[in-house]
């Protein structure tokens, strides 16, 4: 599917954040794992964490969606082998937190994805859990992955060669569902989702800071039983929104209930730095989480150089900040961030691809992007590859809103694993995306 999206000055209203991918997940799984009967409010209902819930139901769980509300019942059996392959589709959250907590289920299971997830690196995963004890095969460390056999071992410490928060709770949840303890220093500061949700529930979760970073100590410890979970919005679609109302020429939005976790959220400091019109009210913590309604309204943003410490916080909005920086007066740097190079497209390429399109003057470093903005709106002729990538469709359909005659991004379906709402919330609001 095709999306095309017309230049627009003005944006205003209110909207609901969607629910937060990462958090929808981590709740389907350690949710459970508790085995006792959870209301989940707020659950992004989009492909991804639908694809997770359908391989946990597989695995013998009992989760039911029903209007928004996600229904974890109490299972009679444990866990067991699944029937078929469980197929994560685009999900590289799904596929690397599963093996993980299926490492320490000691079942047999085989994952699987989609086109884009079956050229995803697994092996940064894998090869922590066989250091842990376990006997996992894959295509050249890449999917299907095969979980054989083995122990997870008590006590493991691992010091994370990458900045991974996938890699980081997917060997949590190893530990969690054995029933072991585990120490995992990161060096570069990751999304904590997994660490706070553990402490929600009454897990023993210690956490210390030094000069070589952030050491996690995860205790084996009984987690507690809950009748409800709430959801907070997803930090990472709200960045859609904000800039869109950034960038163009007259706006005034306000996103309400967005999910403020500081690793997840490093965009506003960045966009903040940039001279960005923001105002956060009604702070507020919701199992755990942080998070509060954002004001956004149009501003006449500046190129920075993105400090290099911020790029995990932000890993997922580089797309978007490079259409903000598009639009920004000067030049903005952003380097170190070669992580993007695996992700759901080669976000680097795909992203200097949209920008080139567009004419906007720009290099492509080996581990970033250098964008020199422009103050003009911008006359786009040819079409804009999406890469079959939520985050590039998502981008370059808001970079329309400064177009002249309108863009059309190619391939915009994968939009359904994220945020299936976009083209309406965004529409709502003003906006004019259409087919
Ligand atoms: C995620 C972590 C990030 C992010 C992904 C979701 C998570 O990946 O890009 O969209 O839920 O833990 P990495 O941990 O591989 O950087």
């Amino acid at each position: 599917m095709n999306l095309e999206s017309h230049s627009i000055n003005e944006l205003s209203g209110e909207v609901t954040c969607p629910g937060d991918k990462s958090i929808s997940q981590r709740i389907l799984i350690i949710g459970s794992l508790l085995n006792c009967d959870i209301k989940i409010y707020g659950f992004l209902d989009a492909e991804d964490p639908n694809s997770t819930m359908l391989a946990l139901n597989n695995l013998g769980a009992s989760i039911k969606k029903d209007k928004n509300i996600v229904s974890i019942s109490h299972r009679s059996k444990p866990f067991s082998n699944p029937s078929s392959f469980l197929d994560l589709g685009n999900s590289g959250t799904g596929m690397r937190l599963l093996t993980g907590f299926i490492s320490g289920l000691n079942i047999e299971a085989t994952l699987i994805g989609d086109e884009s997830l079956s050229m995803r690196p697994m092996s940064r995963v894998v090869d922590p859990l066989t250091l842990m004890g376990k006997e996992i095969s894959t295509n050249s460390g890449k999917a299907p992955i095969q979980i054989i056999g083995g122990n997870i071992k008590d006590n493991f410490e691992y010091v994370m060669p990458i900045a991974s928060a996938q890699v980081k709770s997917s060997l949590m949840l190893a530990s969690l569902s054995s029933g072991n303890s585990i120490k995992i220093t990161e060096p570069k500061i990751t999304r904590d989702h997994t660490e706070k949700m553990i402490e929600y529930l009454g897990g023993s979760i210690e956490v210390s800071e030094s000069s070589e970073g952030k050491t996690i100590f995860l205790k084996n410890s009984k987690l507690s039983k809950i009748s409800t979970y709430e959801v907070v919005g997803d930090f990472s679609s709200a960045a859609f929104i904000i800039v869109a109302a950034l960038i163009s020429k007259n706006s005034e939005v306000m996103i309400k209930n967005v999910g403020l976790n500081k690793t997840r959220s490093g965009l506003l400091e960045v966009l903040l730095k940039m001279n960005a019109n923001i105002e956060i009210v009604n702070k507020t913590k919701t199992c755990n989480e942080d998070c509060g309604d954002i004001i956004v309204k149009s501003s006449q943003l500046e190129g920075i150089n993105v400090p290099n410490s911020i790029i995990p916080n932000i890993i997922d909005e580089i797309p978007i900040l490079s259409v903000a920086a598009s639009f920004a007066e000067g030049q903005t740097i952003i380097k170190n961030a070669s992580e993007l190079k695996v992700k759901e497209s080669d976000r680097l390429h795909a992203t200097s691809m949209g920008l080139k399109t567009m004419n906007i003057k720009h290099d492509l470093l080996d581990d970033g992007l250098i964008i020199n903005g422009t103050q003009d709106d911008l006359e786009i002729h040819e079409e804009i590859e999406s890469f079959g990538d939520h985050r590039i469709a998502m981008s370059f359909l808001i970079a329309g809103l400064r177009s002249k005659n309108g863009v059309k991004v190619r391939d915009c379906s994968n939009i359904e694993t994220s945020f299936p709402n976009f083209s309406k919330t965004m529409n709502n609001l003003g906006m004019n995306i259409n087919e």
